[in-house]
């Protein structure tokens, strides 16, 4: 399994993972918009050329918001997304970010543990914040240097 830059190419394969993963998946056209712009990092775990898993991490100044991460069910609990996260977490360091947030659905069980193992930590809850099913969403923060 090789980690890349997400390309145009990889759209296809990219939007698979994401309509399998999620209810409520992001569309082609906002894969597109996050692919135009320059500032935001955008991976791709290919096992060989087919796109088993993605995370995209938005950057503003010095802080990072992960927005999507996701590997396809099957090949789950290989350690894609740690292999994601590293080469995210690689890149922030280059870029001096001061912290990476997120938000998850509480019922996100894999997914919290896997943020917690990533080293991030529950910094607080959006009541109500996910719709069908109404849920809220926990805010993590992994933080690279504290004043
Ligand atoms: C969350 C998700 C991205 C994890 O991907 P993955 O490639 O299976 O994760 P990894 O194999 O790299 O796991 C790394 C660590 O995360 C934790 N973890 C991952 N999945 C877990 C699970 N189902 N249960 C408990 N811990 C889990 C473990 O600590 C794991 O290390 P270990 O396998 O050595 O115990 C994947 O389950 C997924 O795509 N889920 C659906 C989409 C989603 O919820 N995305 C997040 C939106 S906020």
């Amino acid at each position: 399994m090789i980690i890349k830059n997400m390309e145009k190419e990889h759209l296809s394969g990219v939007l698979k993972v994401e309509e399998s993963c999620f209810t409520h998946p992001w569309s082609k056209e906002s894969f597109e918009s996050e692919l135009s712009k320059s500032e935001s990092f955008k991976f791709v775990a290919l096992e060989k050329d087919e796109v088993v898993g993605f995370a995209i991490l938005d950057i503003v100044l010095d802080e990072g918001n992960l927005l999507d991460i996701a590997v396809d069910e099957k090949h789950r609990r290989k350690g894609v997304a740690k292999k994601l996260f590293e080469k995210m977490l690689e890149k922030a360091q280059e870029k001096d970010l001061s912290f990476i947030t997120l938000e998850v659905r509480s019922s996100s069980a894999p997914a919290i543990s896997l943020y917690e193992a990533m080293g991030f930590e529950r910094v607080g809850v959006r009541k109500n914040y996910y719709s069908r099913p109404t849920e809220d969403a926990l805010l993590m923060t992994k933080y690279f240097k504290k004043d």
